[in-house]
Order: structure tokens, then C-alpha cells, then sequence
């Protein structure tokens, strides 16, 4: 696996790629790699030819006292992982390669980044399509592979690319989790012993709702909402940021929960200050 941290030698051996005939797939990410990053990977095996993966904490998607500094990191194990999966080349830049003395240009994408997590993490989304914007210029993927768990994410970097013209294929790859419906996540390493456990009512409280939608043939918003809330109420030490359901794909509010895959039903849960996100569509 090829070892490379700046922009600009990147940015050739991914031109040299594609003078070849190859496709580029790329895989963004923030380290400490588990199972959704390595689906992630096989997920860009399958869409191309030579795949690039990012290590990159991103500073301008941290808002003030989120976990920026504490952010987990594994540099050897996370190479290892990429080694045994195939990646042709790890990316992982210096902060001040991504964003030099001078830096000010952002990018906004507006309806789509109102509500849910853009709601309570003001400026995080804007950190993340500046950052994404970024290295799609760096390596000039034709595919670029994005995680489901980050619902929102992934409808705004779609939205992104769209609007603005970019050639890039954004595809989205399922879900992994932990044999107890835990989605993974590299924040789930903050959790205590207990914390991990009752961890397991986003997901209980999703398919809860699923369920009920299922059995009396589509439910509404509040009722989903106050349902997936109790359960998630249930463990003393949840506290929920957010429960919501909203159109699947403008994000938008909805009337009616129909069971037939316009809905999402999306929610944050901090245990502590561990933020933990999960979602369902519906
Ligand atoms: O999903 C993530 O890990 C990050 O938001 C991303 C896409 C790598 C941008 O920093």
C-alpha cells in the first residue's frame, strides 16, 4: 500500500490511474478503522479500479467542545487494516497541507443541512463539504463511497456533487453493525461497560418503530417519535438530542410514516459526551 500525505503527490499518482484506463474510488474517512470502514473498501473494490482511502480528522466539522482533541487514533493499526484489504494508496495529510496559513473558502450546502445533526452541531456540515470538496480535488475520484450511518452526510454530499457539477459518483453502503444491532462507529470506544450496553436502544428504538409502522400499515411522525423515545428513555443514563422523522430524501417534514421507504427516522443519543447517531428509513 502506497503511504502518501501530500495533496499534490497524490493528486498524480491518482492522475497517473486514470491516464491508464483505471478508476478511482475513494474512501474518506477519519481513522481508527473498524468493520464500516472496511465495508466502505470492498464497497469501492467493487466500483473501481485503484482505491484511494483518506485518514483525515477534519478540524472545521468540530464545533467548540465537541471531541476533535480526544478524537480516537490508530495510524499503524489502521494501515494494517488497509494492507489486508486491498487498499492501493492511504492518504493521510497533515492539518496545515488541508488547511495552509490564509486559508477561507467553504462550501454550503443550504436546505439540507437545516435540520437534524446540522441543527445541533452548527457548522459541522460546511466543515464536511469543504473537507469532501477537497479531496475530491485532490484525487479526482470517479466513485467515492460514503457510510449510511451518516444519513445526513450522505444526502448532502449527493446534494453537493449535483448542484455543483461534480464528476464524481457518490455511493452509499449500508449500515454495519455489532452482533447486538450497535452500529459501529469509532466513537463507540469512549463508551464505559454500561454505557455499551444500554447503548443498544437506537437501535432497539428504530426497529421498534419499524415494527409498529409494519403491523398497523404506516404510523405518524409523533407516534414514531414518542415510541422510539421510550425506549431510548428506558436507559437511566441516555439523553436523547435528537428523535426525528423526516422525508428520506429532502429531509423535509412529513404527515405520514407510510412504510414505503420515504421516511427516515434518524436520532443522536449522548451517553456522557459520547454522541451516538443511528438511523432507519422507513
Ligand atoms: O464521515 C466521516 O468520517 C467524515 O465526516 C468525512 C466524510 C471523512 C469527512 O471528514
Amino acid at each position: 500500500v502506497l503511504e502518501l500525505s501530500d495533496p499534490r503527490q497524490l493528486y498524480d499518482v491518482c492522475e497517473a490511474e486514470r491516464r491508464r484506463g483505471r478508476r478511482v474510488g475513494l474512501v474518506p474517512t477519519m481513522g481508527y478503522l473498524h468493520e464500516g470502514h472496511l465495508s466502505l473498501v470492498r464497497r469501492a473494490h467493487e466500483l473501481a479500479d485503484y482505491v484511494v482511502l483518506t485518514i483525515f480528522v477534519n478540524p472545521t466539522q468540530f464545533g467548540p467542545g465537541e471531541d476533535l482533541d480526544r478524537y480516537p487514533n490508530d495510524p499503524e493499526g489502521d494501515l494494517a487494516k488497509c494492507l489486508a484489504e486491498g487498499v492501493d494508496c492511504v492518504f493521510s495529510p497533515p492539518p496545515e497541507a488541508v488547511y495552509p496559513d490564509g486559508y477561507q473558502t467553504y462550501v454550503q450546502v443550504e436546505e439540507l443541512t437545516r435540520p437534524l445533526c446540522g441543527a445541533r452541531r452548527p457548522g459541522h456540515f460546511r466543515g464536511v463539504a469543504t473537507v469532501v470538496t477537497k479531496l475530491f480535488n485532490m484525487v479526482g475520484p470517479c466513485v467515492a463511497v460514503f457510510g449510511e450511518k451518516d444519513y445526513q452526510q450522505l444526502q448532502v454530499i449527493r446534494r453537493m456533487a449535483e448542484d455543483l457539477n461534480m464528476p464524481v459518483e457518490v455511493a452509499g453502503s449500508p449500515i454495519v453493525r455489532e452482533p447486538d444491532g450497535l452500529a459501529m462507529s469509532s466513537r463507540n470506544a469512549y463508551l464505559s461497560e454500561s454505557h455499551r450496553g444500554q447503548a443498544t436502544c437506537l437501535r432497539r428504538g428504530l426497529i421498534a418503530v419499524r415494527d409498529r409502522a409494519a403491523e398497523k400499515g404506516g404510523i405518524s411522525p409523533e407516534e414514531a417519535v414518542k415510541l422510539c423515545r421510550s425506549v431510548i428513555e428506558a436507559q437511566p443514563d441516555a439523553r436523547i438530542d435528537y428523535v426525528e422523522v423526516r422525508d428520506a430524501r429532502s429531509l423535509a417534514e412529513i404527515q405520514r410514516v407510510a412504510g414505503d421507504g420515504g421516511a427516515v427516522m434518524a436520532l443522536a443519543v449522548f451517553f456522557d459526551k459520547t454522541r451516538l447517531i443511528d438511523n432507519m428509513v422507513l
